[in-house]
Formats: structure tokens, C-alpha cells, sequence
């Protein structure tokens, strides 16, 4: 089955919201072929609370919602869209109401139908945009800021989960490891750049290893925690070092895990998605793996857009009474 989509058939203009956390984010797809693109990261807001606080991004979202719409339609009006698509859930709940209000009213007011889209089925359909879409079945590893998953894909329209984290997040690990070492945020990018200019084997970070597929990343922050205070004034000299060392713990858990999946379910093809698949030691130690373009990891609306047309269409007036939804699973 291909899922019950209205534009897996053919060409149809998409308008995608993605709201559900720090990116106030929308995009026109064209039967798989980007029209327009754009996301305004709040990250700076966040940036001196560490972590992105769930109130202000919401306020920032309303601000943001409508100016990256009419940016993203460019010289196209909403007469030209077909469907809207946005971001059910998961996420903040404050952040993904701002975008589903702004989408039921946009599809409202034209009387056109609207796709709720499951954020993470948004990151596997990153995978699904032209110019190199990438075919079902494979296996997917998803990993950004609120998720670590694995994950068997099937068809576009479904993914089922074989493994998850029991903790934190693989990109949460990078934001905390970041903070750790006084780098700035979202950290996963700066401890890319900063690993770069250390030595990766300076430090020892054992990554707890889980029954299953599971995955499990509080205990190298902790170890990170200690080498942070053991070092104390000499925390400077090594910051690159152990940016390396976190890294490689990490990049390595996921590495390994991912193969064990590919192992066991036959998986012929492999694919990582998410803001952590930005990462270039990740990307580099699994060769064999697809990833998105760089823009496509990190939250868009191009994803969100993507799929919705593999997901269900909802007629209006149907759509009026949809509710957003924070967890996962
Ligand atoms: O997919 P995403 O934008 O948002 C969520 O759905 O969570 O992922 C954001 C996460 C952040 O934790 C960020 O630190 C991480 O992706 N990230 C990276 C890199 N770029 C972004 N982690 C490691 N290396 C990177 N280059
Ligand atoms: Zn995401």
C-alpha cells in the first residue's frame, strides 16, 4: 500500500507549515519538486536560555508565521496551492498550534483540504524531494534535537519504529555536551566544527549499550560532566579534544546500532535523517547511508510537505476540529 495520499499520483503545488519547535518554517512543493524553501530559526532567541524555551518560541512563531508564508509563496498566490500541509505533532504543543491554526485558516478560507503530517514521517520524506529521491523500502535512522529512532520504512505513506532512545535525544546530547563545554547553541553544529580540531581517541566516552535497538545517551553527558570538572581551569586547552572524544562516542553508538538494525532486518538500503545527520562525522562513518542535503536535516517545511503526499487529505470542514499532539509514540 502507498498510503491514501492525493499528490503521490501527480503534480500538485503543496503548501507546508512546520512549527513544532525553535523554526518557524514553509514551503511550496511541486509533486516533489521544490518551489520555495524558508525557515526562520529562532535559535538566536534561545541561544541565551541554552535550550529553546517553549513560550517564547510560540510568541516568536506567530510573529514569524505569516511573513515566512507570503515569502515562501513568492510571486504565487494561494490561488495556485492545491492542498496545505502542516505539522500535527509531535513537538511543543504551544509551537504546533501556532501553524495548525495559521493552516486551517489558510485552507479555510480557500476551501482546500489539509494534511496533518507526523513531524517524523516529515524528516523520512525528506528523503522523497527531487532532484534524488530516494525509494522505499529502506531502513532510517532518524536523530535530531527531540528524537532518536530507528526505524523500518516500508512504503512513503508508513514507517514502524525497531528501536528508540530510552534518554536523551542523540542532537539533545550534542546541545547538553555543547553547553558542558560553554559552546553556544544549538551545540550539535559547534561541536561538528570544534571536533575538527581535536584529537577524537584524547578522551574515553563509553556510550552505554542497551538491549535491542534501543539507544541511550544520558551517560556520556555524564562522563563528559565529570571530564568537564576533573580538567576545571585547564577546561580551555582541551575543549577541542573533548569536543572529538563526545563526538566520536556518539557518532559511534549510532553507527553501530544502525548496522546491527541493517543486520538483523535484511535492510538493503540505509538512510539517516534529522538535525544530527548534519553531522559530517556521522555522514562520513556511514558511507553506505543516504542523507538529505544539509538544508533538508535540520526542521523545514519542504519535509512536511513531502509528506503529506503520501498521508490523508482532510476535506474542509474536517480539518476544523483537529487537535496538535506533543508526543511521539
Ligand atoms: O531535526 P532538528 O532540526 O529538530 C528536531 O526535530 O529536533 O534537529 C535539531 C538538532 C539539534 O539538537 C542540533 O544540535 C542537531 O540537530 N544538529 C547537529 C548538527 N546540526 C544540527 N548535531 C550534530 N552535528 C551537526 N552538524
Ligand atoms: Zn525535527
Amino acid at each position: 500500500m502507498e498510503g491514501p495520499g492525493l499528490g503521490a499520483g501527480g503534480p500538485l503545488l503543496i503548501l507546508g507549515l512546520e512549527t513544532s519547535c525553535d523554526e518557524t518554517a514553509a514551503a511550496l512543493v511541486d509533486g516533489g519538486e521544490i518551489v520555495s524553501n524558508v525557515v526562520a530559526s529562532q535559535a538566536d532567541l534561545h541561544a541565551r536560555f541554552g535550550g529553546v524555551v517553549p513560550e517564547v518560541a510560540s510568541r516568536r512563531h506567530l510573529e514569524l508565521v505569516v511573513p515566512v508564508i507570503r515569502e515562501a509563496l513568492g510571486e504565487r498566490s494561494l490561488d495556485d496551492v492545491d492542498a496545505v500541509a502542516v505539522t500535527q505533532g509531535p513537538g511543543l504543543i504551544g509551537a504546533l498550534l501556532v501553524g495548525l491554526s495559521a493552516a486551517k485558516a489558510l485552507a479555510w478560507g480557500r476551501g482546500l483540504p489539509l494534511i496533518p503530517v507526523n513531524h517524523l514521517h516529515g524528516h523520512v520524506a525528506s528523503l522523497y524531494l527531487e532532484p534524488d529521491p530516494l525509494e522505499p523500502p529502506f531502513l532510517c535512522l532518524l536523530a535530531s534535537g527531540g528524537h532518536t529512532l530507528l526505524v523500518d520504512v516500508p512504503n512513503h505513506g508508513a514507517f514502524g519504529v525497531l528501536g528508540t532512545t530510552l534518554d536523551d535525544a542523540a542532537g539533545e546530547a550534542f546541545d547538553k555536551g555543547a553547553r558542558l563545554l560553554g559552546l553556544g547553541y544549538p551545540g550539535g553544529a559547534e561541536i561538528d566544527r570544534l571536533a575538527r580540531e581535536g584529537d577524537p581517541e584524547a578522551f574515553d566516552f563509553p556510550v552505554a549499550r542497551v538491549p535491542g535497538l534501543d539507544f541511550s545517551f544520558s551517560g556520556v553527558k555524564t562522563a563528559l560532566l565529570y571530564a568537564v570538572r576533573d580538567l576545571g581551569r585547564d577546561l580551555e586547552a582541551r575543549q577541542a579534544d573533548l569536543a572529538a572524544s563526545y563526538q566520536r562516542a556518539i557518532v559511534q553508538a549510532l553507527v553501530r546500532r544502525t548496522r546491527e538494525a541493517a543486520e538483523r532486518t535484511g535492510a538493503e538500503r540505509i538512510a539517516v535523517v534529522g538535525g544530527v545527520a548534519a553531522n559530517s562525522e556521522l555522514r562520513a562513518a556511514l558511507p553506505e547511508a543516504k542523507a538529505p542535503p544539509l538544508a533538508l536535516c535540520t526542521d523545514n517545511a519542504a519535509m512536511i510537505a513531502s509528506a503529506a503526499r503520501y498521508a490523508e487529505a482532510i476535506a474542509p470542514p474536517g480539518y476544523l476540529a483537529l487537535d496538535a499532539y506533543a508526543s511521539a509514540l
